[in-house]
């Protein structure tokens, strides 16, 4: 996929929603069993942020609800107040509502993000009245669009925004032009002040912001996944090369460090991100200069992470 970047927000009129309110309804069941109707319980009079995924999507599923699960720390508590996420699994006959908690829980979701699933059929056809079935493509489970529709049901207000934009920037959506404004959320007390575009001084800086960061920090600690600084000496450079390009595949060969790591990361595995080779040297390259930037050049700081 080529990488695109977070352009000006964009108004997108749904064809079916606001003034005339014929919003799709189907019954859905959540993660927890307890069974909702769409428009009625979960959208109707409320600020939302709705996407579809599935959980065995290896790739930008996972990234997405890393990048989402950013959105929703940015807007603390009033997530489950007056803002709702849902994530709606296109894929009901893998995600029963004990794998959509699992998944939840991987991912540490908090309370106000409610994934959920429903009849297949019913559920295509709420991705095509939503605008977020990809026009051209068959409706396979794969065809899964790399949208999320954030929206004001009462004041009619909808957004189709893609899932590369900054998580700020979402929050910023969400929380100050969708909803009633109640404080800053990050760092920018106005919207037209918010940065639009993810920066990065070199390509490696900017792949690893839009692809990387919602998961890893360099010296910031652990989050989804481990703090990388350090690891391009840890590690051997064919080692991560290979683990960047096909973690899944390193994964499934089951070595014992990498088992290991797994683990500790709650069995959330590093997705496949479709990246090639001079993506990946450009983004070690940053990892690397960022590493040493952040103080790992030392001898103390890399032995820090045996
Ligand atoms: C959805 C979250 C997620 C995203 C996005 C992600 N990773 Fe990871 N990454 C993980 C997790 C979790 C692990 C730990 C191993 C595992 O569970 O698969 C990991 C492990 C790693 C490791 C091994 C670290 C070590 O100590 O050996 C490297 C290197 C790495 N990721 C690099 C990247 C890079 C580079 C990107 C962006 C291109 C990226 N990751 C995107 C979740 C993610």
């Amino acid at each position: 996929m080529a990488h695109q970047e977070s352009a000006t927000p964009s108004v997108d009129t749904l064809p079916t929603a606001s003034a005339s309110r014929q919003f799709p309804n189907p019954e859905l069941i959540d993660q927890d069993g307890h069974k909702v109707r769409f428009f009625d319980d979960l959208v109707r009079g409320k600020v939302v942020m709705i996407n579809f995924f599935f959980t065995t999507c290896e790739s930008y599923c996972a990234l997405d609800t890393a990048r989402l699960k950013r959105v929703q720390q940015l807007l603390g508590d009033r997530v489950g107040k007056d803002i709702f996420f849902y994530s709606i699994s296109v894929d009901p006959k893998t995600d029963t509502p004990e794998v959509l908690r699992k998944y939840r829980e991987r991912f540490g979701i908090g309370a106000g993000w409610t994934f959920l699933t429903g009849n297949e059929s019913e559920i295509t056809a709420m991705r095509a009245q939503l605008g977020l079935l990809a026009v051209g493509i068959d409706r396979t489970k794969n065809d899964h669009s790399l949208a999320v529709l954030v929206g004001n049901e009462a004041t009619g207000q909808w957004m189709r925004r893609s899932n590369m934009d900054k998580a700020e920037v979402m929050a910023k959506i969400l929380g100050e032009n969708l909803g009633e404004w109640r404080g800053s959320v990050g760092e920018h007390r106005s919207y037209s002040e918010a940065p639009i575009r993810i920066e990065g001084k070199t390509n490696g800086e900017l792949l690893f912001k839009s692809r990387c960061l919602d998961c890893h920090s360099i010296g910031r600690g652990d989050g989804l996944g481990p703090d990388l600084i350090g690891v391009t000496k840890k590690r051997t450079s064919a080692w991560l090369r290979r683990w960047i390009v096909e973690p899944d595949k390193v994964i499934a060969e089951k070595d014992p460090g990498v088992t290991e790591m797994v683990e500790r990361f709650k069995g959330l595995a590093m997705p496949n991100l479709s990246l090639t080779e001079r993506e990946v040297d450009e983004i070690i390259d940053y990892i690397e200069k960022a590493s040493v930037a952040f103080g790992a050049s030392s001898d103390r700081g890399v032995r820090k992470n045996h």
